[in-house]
């Protein structure tokens, strides 16, 4: 089997404990400290506790192999990159205090740049992203949240997101770079990005202690199931399920990603995260993924209905199934009791504990977490860099995709006139960042408001505009408030309030928060250019005839300049729809491809400026 052999001329020859030599190849190293381990220090790497319950006692006598924060956990309110530095180390020091002193690796979701810190940058979610077309873009976006995680002392993330999203009513649709197999392909660059070039074929590799090592998730079908239902059924032919959910991970592997993230979902009525096959046989004997695979997030608990009964059942059809890390995250005592009598009576057996230590270990070993297990303090300032909000600004512009200009083709409105003297900025998420960068923002489900630093799309225009200029804002203004008032234009910036996975789940896909009144209320006293913040397409035909021009935004992040600066003709419309815009919700699901294919406005969709 070619680049693990292991010969005994390469054994280490002085006293040091082999698997300490850095120069010893990883796979004598990781065979060294396995037969070094007992049995409670193989269970430990196994388990990921929340960094919430997590201390020195129990990371000494439970030996963890990994702690998390989990969506919105942070070690204080408005934490600094040293507050998070000091967090991750205290842990690692007690992991380094065990009798192997096996390092643990601190994981976070960095699912558009740091999204868990207050100050970081905050890139386009995923379905803006992918109507960029640009994979180099995505790897630079990569290799800039890595600097920002290890600026926290974090060298993991569960992320990229490879799903492929078939029903925008599924609540984590903007995790997916679109609807199209190929285009979420091509966007996996994002994690030589994140970890560095791949050293190999397929051998999980983090080039340096600059980038981190990433997770592609969730395998597999995450993004098919019965109308968009969030952790529910993918109903689909092995041949179907391979070539338009799995495809992704092929490319996932071949450029290295170190862990793969299992779906909550089912395929055929069977819960992913009991699907030995697909675990175990396809993913990593046929794809040879040689990394480690992780549950999601109580992901045993939800293989039975309702949640956690059964749990020792659940313990074994997961690790057997193939899950070498259990994301647990609290009940982590119970998880061990269920290891040791599941071993105990032969129902799990101890190679494949083996298996998934060997391969935690090759990771651990592999991104150099056993000579640098801690922060690197210089990295701090990487934190919500100015290089990097120009990037993320470069993203936003180039995600936008112009739907409308114009009511009609002599009279396009976009790009505004600058030196307008008088223009009306309306709507909710005008002038709010947190409505701006969506769900996966400094909590979980995100929040509206002031939540972290950036710019907003009003700050944007504001600082875009002739000084001249007289700016009226108005959040949310009645069916007067526009009329007859001298303004030269509207702008009018509304949509969806920030959301997460089923929280997001929605089947009539409607403009909502009042937005449909905004529009109605201003562009019928004034031309305007509607700005749509979502994380999806939504029902805009009935009101389409009213808009002088229309912008989808998607979920843009800190940097709104990104939008004023093509709103305004500073650079050019190149967004392309990722993600077929349907008429009717009951159209729905309809994909590129599909027979019978009615959009309003079709995958791969975009205006530009005409001149
Ligand atoms: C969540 C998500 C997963 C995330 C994990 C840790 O439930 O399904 O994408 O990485 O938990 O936050």
């Amino acid at each position: 089997m070619c680049c693990w052999s292991i010969t005994a001329s390469m054994a280490n020859s002085n006293d040091m404990p082999l698997y300490k030599d850095p120069h010893a190849s990883v796979e004598l190293r990781v065979a060294d400290l396995l037969k070094r381990m007992t049995l409670k220090e193989k269970i430990g790497q196994m388990i990921q506790i929340e960094r919430s319950i997590a201390n020195s006692s129990n990371i000494q006598e439970y030996f963890f192999g990994s702690i998390l924060s989990g969506g919105g956990s942070v070690p204080a309110e408005n934490a600094s990159p040293t507050d998070w530095m000091d967090m991750v180390d205290g842990f690692q020091k007690a992991a380094l205090g065990t009798r192997l002193g096996i390092p643990l690796i601190y994981g976070i979701d960095a699912v558009h740049g740091h999204n868990n810190v207050y100050g970081a940058t905050i890139f386009p979610h995923n379905v803006g992203l992918g109507c960029t077309r640009d994979p180099d873009l995505v790897k630079r976006i990569g290799a800039a949240t890595a600097l920002e995680v290890r600026g926290t002392g974090i060298p993991y993330v569960f992320a990229p997101c490879i799903a492929v999203c078939r029903h925008p009513s599924w609540g984590r649709c903007y995790e997916s770079y679109g609807e199209d197999p190929d285009l979420v392909r091509k966007m996996t660059e994002v994690i030589p990005g994140l970890q560095g070039e791949p050293s190999g074929l397929g051998i999980p590799s983090v080039a340096s202690q600059l980038n981190v090592a990433a997770t592609a998730k969730h395998f597999v079908g995450d993004g098919g199931t019965v109308n968009g239902i969030d952790e529910n059924n993918t109903v689909s032919s092995y041949k179907r399920l391979v070539s338009t959910h799995m495809v992704g991970y092929f490319d996932a592997i071949a450029k290295g990603v170190s862990t793969i993230m299992v779906s909550y979902s089912s395929w055929k009525g069977k819960r992913m995260h009991s699907n030995r096959i697909l675990i175990s046989h396809v993913l990593k004997k046929q794809l040879q993924f040689k990394g480690f695979v992780i549950s999601d997030w109580e992901g045993l608990d939800r293989i039975t209905t309702p949640w956690g009964v059964n749990y020792t059942n659940s313990v074994q059809l997961g690790v057997n199934a193939g899950l070498d890390m259990i994301m647990v995250p609290f009940n982590y005592t119970t998880f061990q009791e269920s290891m040791f009598s599941l071993l105990e009576s032969k129902s799990i057996l101890m190679k494949r504990v083996n298996d998934a230590v060997r391969r935690i270990l090759r990771v651990k070993f592999t991104m150099g977490l056993f000579e640098y297990p801690y922060a690197d303090r210089s990295l701090a300032s990487m934190v919500g860099a100015q290089a990097h909000r120009d990037l993320a600004r470069e993203a936003v512009r180039k995600s936008l995709v112009l739907l409308k200009n114009g009511k009609s083709s002599h009279s396009p409105l976009l790009p505004l006139d600058k030196k307008a003297s008088k223009i009306l900025v309306a709507g909710s998420h005008a002038n709010d960042i947190g409505n701006q960068c969506g769900g996966w923002t400094i909590t979980w489900q995100g929040n509206s408001g002031n939540i972290t630093k950036g710019t907003t799309i009003l700050e944007a225009i504001s600082s875009t505009v002739s000084k001249e200029t007289k700016i009226v804002f108005e959040a949310a203004p009645n069916a007067n408030f526009a009329k007859d008032k001298g303004f030269a234009y509207a702008v009018v910036v509304v949509g969806e309030i920030p959301y997460a996975e089923y929280v997001g789940d929605n089947l009539n896909l409607t403009i909502p928060e009042g937005g449909i009144e905004t529009i109605q209320n201003v562009c019928s006293s004034v031309q305007c250019v509607v700005v749509l913040i979502s994380g999806r397409p939504l029902v805009v035909e009935p009101y389409l005839s009213m808009m002088d021009a229309l912008v989808a935004a998607w979920l843009p992040g800190t940097e709104g300049n990104g939008v004023s600066d093509v709103l305004f003709g500073d650079y050019p419309f190149q967004g392309k729809l990722s993600r077929t815009w349907f008429r009717r919700a009951d159209q729905l699901p309809m994909n590129v491809g599909d027979k019978k294919y009615d959009p309003l406005f079709p995958y791969g969709f975009g205006l530009s400026y005409s001149y």
